[in-house]
């Protein structure tokens, strides 16, 4: 479903980002986020402009390609990891972080949750 509707020219969600990533933009701390169920990469490639490294996590791996090349027109890096929500194991990511000892230099992940409705700027 997701792949068809990404599938369609231009960017179903836009390119800037959700009005809830911005309100809390100042309030993540520097270093990873996780982005979950991130599309086609706005709010990825908004929090990348921040400073952030960014790993976008989506089951649509057309999103994802539009969410490379969004963040490449945009000049900054995404991870992007194809997945299932269902079987991705957050707390493996988180782990990595710990064991690149990200957490000794103050740093925190951060997840976003999925995209919710009214935070999104969906038209239907
Ligand atoms: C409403 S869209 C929001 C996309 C993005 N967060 C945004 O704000 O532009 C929901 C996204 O969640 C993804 N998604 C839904 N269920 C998922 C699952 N089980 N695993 C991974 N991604 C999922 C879809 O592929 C889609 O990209």
């Amino acid at each position: 479903m997701w792949d068809k509707r990404y599938s369609e020219p231009g960017y179903a969600f836009g390119t800037a980002p959700n009005d809830f990533v911005v309100s809390v933009a100042d309030r993540i701390p520097a270093g990873r986020v996780l982005c979950l169920g991130e599309g086609e990469g706005r709010n990825a490639v908004y929090l990348a402009k921040r400073g952030h490294e960014v790993v976008a996590v989506d089951q649509s791996p057309v999103g994802l390609a539009k969410a490379r090349e969004l963040a490449e027109s945009g000049g900054v890096r995404l991870e992007t990891v194809q997945a299932d929500l269902a079987d991705f194991e957050i707390a493996r990511e988180l782990k990595r972080h710990i064991h690149e000892g990200r957490y000794h230099q103050g740093r925190s992940a951060v997840v976003q949750v999925l995209g919710f409705k009214q935070n999104t700027r969906e038209t239907d």
